[in-house]
């Protein structure tokens, strides 16, 4: 008998809890109202900057289609503690998607198990977790770009503009002596970018020498540092920098204007991004291509996969690979294409 009683207990136990909520906390009585957290490695990266600014855009041009969004952005300033705290905060406040700009994209452990402790899937985006971590949970997607791919379009660029300017190969050696400027260690971007760019030029028949490199981790302020030292080793000796980003592409331009070099003394300079700046200087002629960062399609991917993740409907309009990753293809941008991608 008093066996028949504990199991009536239970069961009614397990009844209570699959009505008032499982494990974990019950959330969102109102699933059409969609309130997205934002939580982003450090703002005052340029191009992330821009990316956020165009997702902003993006769930304010969902909210005029009728949907009824709030946004709420967090800037960790690239301290993962304060972002696992910000990520908690914007649970707190009953967000019910998170669009995750990891600091370390190695560790996004805190992050997950908050999410899924609350059922609020994760959008991660621009910095890309590990395959192992992306595993842990059915509701983790990554909105991105390949890496390999902005690497090739970099060294394809170079190698057609060394083809033709005759003056590239500055003392006529029959080989390109090249610096490389380079995004933070352990971002995926930094190492395929460099890597894939400079065998696409080998690939391309071009013979290169690479006198040295820095890592100046995206920033403009970094580059310039890095490359006034490359310079000061190498003295009129860098014909080409290849940057894995345009803030730094800038930055080395930075440098050689503060010492006053020529035009005709000066190496030419490749970017990657597409940043504002970064066409402007493809415009002025002092970076000689860059590659476009799509910021724009990857807001839209991340815009429409956060509505579907709140609201179970419109997933089957997202083109994903291995089901939950979605990358946008890169473009070259030359001088004769550069205006169809000022906004
Ligand atoms: C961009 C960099 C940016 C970085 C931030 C990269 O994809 O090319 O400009 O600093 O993402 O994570
Ligand atoms: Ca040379």
């Amino acid at each position: 008998m008093k066996v028949k009683k504990c199991l009536i207990a239970v069961m009614l136990c397990g009844v209570f809890l699959l009505i008032f909520g499982g494990c974990g906390r019950q959330r969102q009585a109102d699933p059409e109202k969609i309130q997205v957290g934002v939580a982003c490695y450090n703002q005052s990266d340029i191009f992330l900057g821009e990316l956020v600014s165009c997702l902003k855009q993006q769930f304010e041009e969902l909210e005029h289609s009728g949907v009824e969004i709030t946004v709420m952005v967090r800037d960790a300033a690239g301290s993962q503690r304060a972002q696992d705290d910000q990520v908690q905060e914007l649970i707190d406040m009953n967000c019910n998607v998170l669009c995750v700009n990891l600091v370390d994209r190695a560790d996004p452990s805190e992050i997950i198990d908050l999410a899924r402790e609350n059922d609020v899937p994760i959008i991660f985006f621009n910095r890309e977790p590990v395959a192992e971590d992306m595993m842990q949970w059915e509701k983790l997607y990554y909105v991105g770009a390949k890496a390999q791919q902005s690497g090739e379009m970099q060294g394809e660029l170079a190698a057609e503009a060394i083809a033709k300017d005759g003056q590239a190969d500055r003392n006529r050696d029959g080989k390109i002596q090249y610096v490389v400027l380079e995004g933070e260690p352990g971002h995926q971007d930094a190492i395929i970018r460099t890597e894939s760019a400079a065998d696409t030029l080998k690939s391309k028949g071009v013979v290169l020498e690479k006198l040295g490199s820095g890592i100046a981790n995206w920033d403009r302020a970094q580059a310039q540092n890095r490359m006034q030292q490359l310079i000061g080793q190498y003295p009129n000796q860098i014909e080409m920098v290849l940057a894995n980003n345009d803030a730094m592409a800038l930055g080395a331009i930075d440098a050689y204007e503060k010492l006053n070099y020529t035009e005709a003394a000066l190496p030419v300079f490749f970017g990657i991004d597409g940043t504002q700046a970064g066409l402007e200087a493809v415009i002025d002629g002092k970076v000689a291509a860059t590659v476009y960062n799509d910021k724009e399609g990857q807001a839209r991917a991340i815009g429409k996969l956060a509505v579907a993740a709140v609201t179970g409907s419109g997933m089957e309009e997202l083109e994903f690979e291995n089901e939950k990753y979605i990358y946008l293809p890169y473009q070259k941008v030359t001088e004769e294409n550069v205006r169809e991608f000022l906004y």
